[in-house]
C-alpha cells in the first residue's frame, strides 16, 4: 500500500513486503516541522545521525551523540502519524558488542518510539543485526559508503567500484541472513545497486545507487536546498529553501532598518477593540 493511502504508519514488516513492489518513498527529518511536511507521503522517515553536520555544523558525523539522536528522534515522533520512525545507532553506540548494541537500540526505541534501528555495517556487524532481531528491534542495515567510517574508507568514495563488488554483495547477502528488513545501499556503482536488488530478498535503499533500488533516500536539507555547505552528485535539488530563506532575512533586516516593519496591522491599540 502506499504511504498516501494509509491510515496509519507502516511496520518494518510492512516495509520488508514491499520488495520489488511500488518504489519505497525517505527522507531524513530531524525536526517536527520536517517531519509533518512528509507524514503520509513518505513511508518512512530516518532520524540520520546526519543531522550533526546539517543541524549542528560538524565537520562529520562522528560526534554525534545517543543524546542528540533521542532529542531529534522525540522531536520527528511529535510530527508523524503516518510514516514509520527508523532511527540511526550513532557512531560508538554499537560497535563493541551485540549487548552493547542492545542496551542502545533499546534506549533508542524506548525515548523515541521509533519503529527500527538503522546501523552501519555489513558481514561484520552479521552477528550484532541477529542479535538485536532475534530480541525484538527491527534492523534496518546501510552498506557502500558508511560515513562513519569515513577515516578508515579514505573519504567519501564510491564504494563497491571494481573488485570490491563482491565483497558488498556479500554484505548485502549477510546482512539479510541476519534479519535485517531493509539496507540502505549508498554511493555504489549503479549496475552493482542492481545487481545486489536482484540478489537479496530484503528491500535496497538507494542514495547515490540506483533508480533499480527499492525504494530511495536523501537528506531532507540536501533535497530542499537548505544546506548549501556543499552538494554531493547524488543529490537533486527539489527546492531552493536556502535562497528563499536568505532573500526572506534580507528583506525582513531592509524593512527594520527602514522602519517600515512592524506595519499598524502587526501591531496592538490601547484599548482592546469593542465586541
Ligand atoms: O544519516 C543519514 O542521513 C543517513 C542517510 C543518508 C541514509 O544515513
Amino acid at each position: 500500500m502506499s504511504a498516501t493511502a494509509r491510515k496509519t504508519a507502516p511496520m518494518p514488516d510492512d516495509i520488508r513486503a514491499i520488495k520489488g513492489g511500488t518504489a519505497i518513498v525517505s527522507l531524513t527529518a530531524y525536526t517536527t516541522p520536517m517531519a509533518r511536511m512528509m507524514d503520509g507521503v513518505c513511508d518512512f522517515a530516518l532520524v540520520g545521525d546526519s543531522v550533526g553536520m546539517v543541524l549542528h555544523g560538524m565537520p562529520s558525523t562522528l560526534g554525534v551523540t545517543m543524546e542528540m539522536m533521542i532529542m531529534h528522534g522525540q522531536a520527528v515522533a511529535r510530527g508523524l502519524t503516518k510514516t514509520m520512525l527508523v532511527i540511526d545507532m550513532p557512531f560508538g553506540s554499537y560497535e563493541e558488542s551485540p549487548e552493547q548494541a542492545f542496551g542502545n537500540a533499546a534506549r533508542l526505541m524506548r525515548e523515541t518510539g521509533a519503529a527500527a534501528v538503522k546501523l552501519e555495517g555489513g558481514a561484520h556487524m552479521a552477528d550484532t543485526i541477529a542479535f538485536l532481531v532475534k530480541r525484538g528491534v527491527p534492523v534496518m542495515a546501510h552498506i557502500g559508503l558508511t560515513p562513519q567510517s569515513i577515516n578508515t574508507l579514505g573519504g567519501y568514495k564510491v564504494q563497491g567500484r571494481d573488485d570490491q563488488a563482491e565483497a558488498l554483495k556479500v554484505d548485502a547477502r549477510a546482512v539479510t541472513d541476519a534479519g535485517a528488513f531493509s539496507v540502505v545501499l549508498e554511493k555504489v556503482p549503479a549496475k552493482l545497486a542492481d545487481d545486489i536488488t536482484a540478489g537479496i530478498a530484503i528491500p535496497t535503499i538507494g542514495i547515490g545507487a540506483s533508480a533499480g533500488c527499492d525504494g530511495q533516500i536523501l537528506v531532507v536539507d540536501d533535497m530542499l536546498g537548505l544546506f548549501t555547505a556543499f552538494k554531493p552528485k547524488f543529490v537533486k535539488r527539489y527546492g531552493t529553501l536556502g535562497e528563499d530563506g536568505k532573500a526572506a532575512i534580507r528583506a525582513y533586516a531592509d524593512e527594520v532598518r527602514a522602519r517600515s516593519f512592524p506595519a499598524p496591522e502587526h501591531t496592538f491599540a490601547d484599548k482592546a477593540p469593542a465586541k
